[in-house]
């Protein structure tokens, strides 16, 4: 497996492939990889000849006041991952290799991006989809792997990749959990062994949710509001939204039928975590 911070390196290794015959899949991260990411790696290495991870902590998707600077980075302990999980090649580019000087163009997804976190995160889906538009025409893979972790983002992308007629799949994966339920993310790295166990609401509530809704509830209003309460019974908890949207306009919606994403962003101290289930 090759480390890459330069994108004509990258460029020149994909058309070698492509010379051979082989397909390619990308999975963009933010490294402090874990099972979560290990799942996209895997499924990319089933799905295709050459799997390209990139780990690149991307300064246009953090606003002012978020955690860009601490954001928990260790591309040893990600190269070792990486590697076991039968990736080829790591695309780790410095901020610069990325985002040169006069840097100007930014992609806009409007519609999908004006809820749930676009609300609460205002400039976080341009960072996303200019980013991730920059990995595409990097590495020009077939297939790229996103997580249903971030169910809007995988809807966003969805929907640039379609309007902007780019030649890629892409694929969705479902969220990787830990043992007593927690979604596994690199940010849960900021919990103190107290917040760990109130963090735990997210899940909890995602679970009600979910059996609400299979014990044949269609009222969106109740299923949230039952929800809320679970989280609002925990002291170190602050909701940031419980909401219930399409599955994948990303609309308000209030009755559940079709599809529905019901997801949530929750502060526990000063952690915000998400977490989120789709009903088809
Ligand atoms: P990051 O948070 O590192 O996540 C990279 C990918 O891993 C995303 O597609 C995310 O949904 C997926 N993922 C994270 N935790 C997961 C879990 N518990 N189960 C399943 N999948 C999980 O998302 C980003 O980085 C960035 O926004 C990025 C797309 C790389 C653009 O900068």
């Amino acid at each position: 497996m090759r480390i890459e911070d330069r994108i004509e390196a990258v460029r020149r290794q994909v058309k070698d492939w492509r010379k051979e015959g082989l397909t390619v899949g990308l999975v963009p991260t933010m490294g402090y990889l874990h099972e979560g990411h290990r799942s996209l790696i895997e499924r990319a290495v089933k799905e295709n000849d050459r799997v390209v991870v990139s780990i690149f902590v991307n300064p246009t998707q953090f606003g002012p006041n978020e955690d860009l600077e601490s954001y928990p980075r260790d591309l040893q302990a990600d190269s070792r991952l990486c590697e076991a999980a039968g990736a080829s090649l790591i695309f780790h580019p410095e901020p610069v290799e990325m985002y040169p000087e006069n840097y100007t163009t930014y992609v806009n997804t409007s519609g999908v991006t004006e809820e749930l976190c676009g609300k609460s995160r205002p400039i976080h889906f341009q960072g996303v989809c200019t980013v991730v538009s920059k990995l595409f025409h990097i590495v020009a893979p077939d297939r790229a792997y996103f997580g249903e972790k971030d169910a809007q983002q995988l809807a966003v992308i969805r929907r640039m990749v379609r309007d902007l007629n780019m030649d890629i799949e892409v694929i969705g994966c479902p969220i990787i959990r830990e043992s007593d339920g927690l979604a596994k993310s690199s940010r849960n790295t900021y919990l103190s062994a107290e917040e760990r166990k109130a963090a735990l609401v997210l899940s909890r509530a995602v679970k009600v949710g979910k059996d609400l809704i299979s014990k044949g509830e269609t009222d969106g209003e109740e299923v949230l509001k039952q929800m809320k309460a679970i989280i609002e019974a925990e002291p170190m908890a602050r909701i940031d939204y419980v909401e219930m949207v399409a599955w994948d306009s990303i609309e308000v919606h209030h009755q559940v039928d079709g599809s529905v994403l019901v997801a949530m962003a929750v502060y526990i101290g000063k952690t915000r975590l998400i977490d989120n289930f789709i009903w088809e």
